[in-house]
């Protein structure tokens, strides 16, 4: 090498900068061991006696696999549930077309006369689903005196009353009323024998005044009673009626006419009736089956409850909904003048 040359190598390596020359320099071994390339440092036990590890989370693919027999089982499941809601579907839409191509009378109340034989068997199991028994036992409870029950049908209310004029005496010591008479009234006069022969069943040796009547609700006339020899014209303490204003081709027409058979200042009606729901889309479905619904079973289910007690003009004392606002209890009376509230 000459002289020259050999000095400006010489010069180079003495001007070198310190950052280049820390870059080439050998790194010096981490403070803490590594578990391996990718993992967390693995703390000495020295450093800190409290501090841990941190647990090896499981890699994205460790955890999105399935066994094969999970996964098998969860696409039959989910087929048979899809093909079955499919199932469900055409047939819904298949009753729909059939129902609106109907054209079914308003006026359905006769079909009683054909189905009075199976009528309890047909709601038996809806009933107890939605636990109506309790329902009519509430409402039952309440009735007293001179009852009359309109569109009674096979009596199924019968079981709930409590019959004698004297029920008891209540917490307050005073006489609770029982019902001193019933009169039993539909349309149907099958109806009406199945209601007289459980009701003879159920009380056999029962001294009530009892009577089964076939005849229009909108008719039934105010009893009548005997005072001292002369035949004088009453009122009944309460009036009942279930799942009746369903059936009637003028409902409102028979509330009316209700309100003036019931003792006007302390007279009741007490109803149970189904028809239209809070959800507009289970008020479509009653509509879309409404007209088959009522060619079969004489009753159109899809009825505003609330307006027609509105149109009754009668006074709501007491109002509850259940099943989606399907099913109504209604107490109600005879609206009152200036005159009577002034005596009542
Ligand atoms: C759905 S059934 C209800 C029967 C019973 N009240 C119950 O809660 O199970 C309706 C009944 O109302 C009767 N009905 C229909 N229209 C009537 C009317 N205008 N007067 C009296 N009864 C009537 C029918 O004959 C039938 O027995």
């Amino acid at each position: 090498m000459s002289a020259p040359r050999a000095a400006r190598g010489a010069l180079k390596k003495a001007t070198k900068t310190p950052a280049r020359a820390a870059a080439s320099a050998p790194k010096p071994a981490s403070r803490f061991p590594i578990a391996d390339s990718t993992g967390p440092p693995i703390l000495p036990n020295r450093a800190n006696p409290h501090l841990k590890n941190p647990p090896v989370l499981p890699t994205a693919s460790e955890t999105t696999t399935m066994s094969p027999r999970v996964m098998t089982i969860l696409g039959v499941s989910a087929l048979t549930v899809s093909t079955y809601i499919g199932y469900l579907y055409a047939s819904y839409s298949r009753e729909v077309k059939q129902s609106q191509s109907l054209s079914v009378p308003h006026d359905v109340s006769d079909r009683y006369n054909h189905t009075a034989g199976s009528f309890d068997a047909d709601i038996e199991m809806s009933e107890k689903l939605m636990r109506m028994g309790s329902k009519r036992a509430a409402l039952i409870h309440r009735a007293h005196g001179n009852v009359l029950e309109v569109s009674c049908g096979t009596g199924r209310n019968i079981p709930y009353y409590e019959l004698r004029e004297r029920r008891g005496i209540n917490a307050q010591g005073r006489m609770v009323q029982g019902c001193r008479s019933v009169t039993f009234v539909d349309l149907s006069p099958e109806m009406v024998e199945i209601t007289r022969g459980k009701f003879e069943k159920q009380f056999p040796d029962e001294k009530v005044r009892v009577e089964f009547r076939v005849q229009d609700a909108a008719e039934v006339p105010r009893p009548g009673f005997s005072v001292e020899g002369r035949k004088q014209e009453g009122y009944y303490d309460t009036v009942v009626q279930t799942m009746g204003l369903c059936s009637m081709p003028d409902p409102v027409k028979t509330l009316k006419h209700l309100g003036t058979v019931v003792e006007p200042l302390k007279g009741e009606i007490l109803l149970l009736e189904h028809g239209r729901s809070h959800y507009d889309w289970v008020n479509r479905v009653l509509d879309n089956l409404a007209p088959a619904h009522a060619d079969r079973h004489g009753c159109w289910w899809n009825r505003d409850i609330g307006q027609i007690v509105r149109e009754s003009g009668l006074e709501v004392v007491e109002e509850k909904r259940w099943h989606f606002g399907t099913t109504w209890k209604y107490v109600l009376r005879p609206a009152r003048t200036g005159v009577e509230l002034e005596k009542s």
